[in-house]
C-alpha cells in the first residue's frame, strides 16, 4: 500500500506515538487486504467497550493509546457492560463498575463520544449513500452497508481506534463497488409479519447461504426496525456484513446466477431452533438498541399493566431522553420496566443471572445461549409484553 508524505511522517512518529502506532496498525491491514492506499472516512464506531470483554489488557492498551492519542473524525462508542449511570439498578458488581468507569475514562482522554450504542444511526450518526465509514459492531455495519447505503468493512476494535486517530482506513473489501456485489438470490416464499419473524428470517438465511451476499426477493416492505432486527440476525448466523433487498435497500448490484428459497418450513425451523421451550424469567428487547417507534409501541401496550418478571429495555442514552421528551419513559417505568442505557443483555456480565429469555431478536437468543449461559424464546414484541406483564 503506498502512503503518501504525510502519511509517512505520521508513521514515522511526527503525530506522536499513538498515532504511529495507529498508521502501522493501518499499514499492516493494507498490506494484508491488499489495499492501494488510505481512504478518508467520515466516522468511526469503536466495539470492544465492555469491561467484560476488554479486561485488564484492554484497559491497558487504551490508557497507552490515550498517553498522547486523540480522535480525528467523530468517533462513538458501542454498548459498555453496564448503564454508565444507573449500574446498581442493574445489579452490576462494584468492582465491575470501577473497571468499566476506568475503559469510559480511557475513551473520553481520546476524545470518543461516549454514545454506548450499536445504534448510532438512531442518534443522528446516519452517514449518507456512499460516504466511507469505519464502523465496528455487526449490527451497524451491516445496516450502515445495507439500508444507508454507506461503505465500511467489520472493524475490530483496534484497526477501530487506529482509524480514528488517523482519521482514515485501508480502502479494500466492502469500500469498492465490486465487493458490494450480490452472490446469491434469495426467494422469500412469506411476507414476514414482525420484526421477529424478520429476525427468523435473517437467522434461516444466514445458515442457508453463509457469507455470500444475498439479492432478496418478495419481501413486500420493511420498517427500518425489522431492517435493523434482520440485519443483526443475518450478520450474526450468516457472515455477511452487507445485503441487498429488491425494492428497499439502496444500492445498485449486478444479478447472480446461484439461487435458494426461504420457504415456510425454513422459518418455522428457525423458531423451533431458537426456542428452548423453558419457563421465561427475564424479557429483554432492544438488541439492536430500541427505537422511539418501538419505545412508542411499548408505551402502548404496556400503560396501566405491570411486570411479573424483570424486564429490559436495551437503548442509547439519547433515545431514552428524547422518549422521555415525548412523555414515553414514564408509563413503561411504572409498569416496573428497566430501562438499560449504553448496554445490552450480551455485553454486560450477567452469566447464568437467569434461566430463559424471552426477546424478539434472533441475535440477542445467539449471545444469551452463548455468552450467559440463558435458555431463549424468540417472539413477538408483542408476545413479550404479554410474557412479562400476564
Ligand atoms: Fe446491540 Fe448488544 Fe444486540 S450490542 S446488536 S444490543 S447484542
Amino acid at each position: 500500500m503506498e502512503l503518501n508524505k504525510e502519511e509517512t511522517e505520521i508513521l514515522n512518529g511526527r503525530d506522536g506515538n499513538a498515532a504511529a502506532k495507529s498508521m502501522e496498525i493501518l499499514y499492516a491491514l493494507g498490506e494484508i487486504f491488499g489495499a492501494e492506499k488510505l481512504i478518508d472516512i467520515s466516522s468511526v464506531q469503536v466495539a470492544g467497550v465492555s469491561y467484560n470483554n476488554l479486561g485488564d489488557a484492554g484497559l491497558e492498551y487504551l490508557n497507552n493509546l490515550a498517553v498522547d492519542g486523540k480522535v480525528k473524525v467523530k468517533t462513538m462508542l458501542n454498548p459498555a457492560g453496564m448503564d454508565l449511570i444507573d449500574w446498581k439498578k442493574m445489579g452490576i458488581e462494584e468492582d465491575f463498575a470501577q473497571k468499566q468507569i476506568k475503559v469510559i475514562e480511557a475513551f473520553k482522554k481520546l476524545g470518543i463520544r461516549i454514545s454506548a450504542t450499536c445504534t448510532p444511526y438512531l442518534i443522528g450518526i446516519e452517514p449518507k449513500i456512499g460516504e466511507h465509514i469505519a464502523w465496528s459492531e455487526s449490527s451497524a455495519v451491516i445496516y450502515a452497508n445495507s439500508v444507508l447505503g454507506a461503505k465500511t468493512n467489520r472493524e475490530g476494535g483496534p484497526s477501530a481506534l487506529a482509524a480514528a486517530i488517523v482519521g482514515k482506513t485501508p480502502c479494500y473489501g466492502l469500500h469498492l463497488d465490486k465487493n458490494r456485489q450480490a452472490e446469491i438470490k434469495v426467494f422469500v416464499e412469506s411476507n414476514p409479519k414482525n420484526e421477529a419473524d424478520f429476525s427468523a428470517l435473517g437467522y434461516s438465511i444466514g445458515k442457508k447461504i453463509e457469507n455470500k451476499i444475498p439479492l432478496i426477493y418478495g419481501i413486500k416492505n420493511a420498517t427500518g426496525e425489522e431492517l435493523k432486527n434482520f440485519g443483526a440476525s443475518l450478520a450474526t448466523y450468516g457472515g455477511t456484513a452487507i445485503f441487498h433487498m429488491d425494492g428497499i435497500t439502496p444500492n445498485k448490484t449486478t444479478i447472480p446466477g446461484d439461487s435458494v428459497n426461504i420457504s415456510k418450513t425454513d422459518i418455522a425451523d428457525a423458531y423451533d431452533f431458537l426456542n428452548d421451550r423453558e419457563e421465561i424469567d427475564f424479557v429483554s428487547v432492544g438488541c439492536p438498541h430500541a427505537s422511539i417507534a418501538e419505545i412508542q409501541s411499548i408505551a402502548k401496550q404496556i400503560e396501566g399493566k405491570s411486570v411479573k418478571k424483570p424486564f429490559w429495555i436495551c437503548i442509547a442514552r439519547k433515545t431514552k431522553e428524547k422518549a422521555d421528551e415525548l412523555g414515553l419513559v414514564k408509563p413503561i417505568e411504572q409498569a416496573g420496566v428497566l430501562f438499560a442505557c449504553d448496554t445490552c443483555m450480551a455485553v454486560s456480565p450477567l452469566k447464568n443471572r437467569f434461566k430463559c429469555m424471552a426477546t424478539n431478536s434472533a441475535k440477542a437468543c445467539f449471545y444469551g445461549r452463548g455468552t450467559n449461559n440463558f435458555n431463549v424464546r424468540l417472539m413477538s414484541l408483542e408476545d413479550c409484553i404479554k410474557e412479562a406483564t400476564e
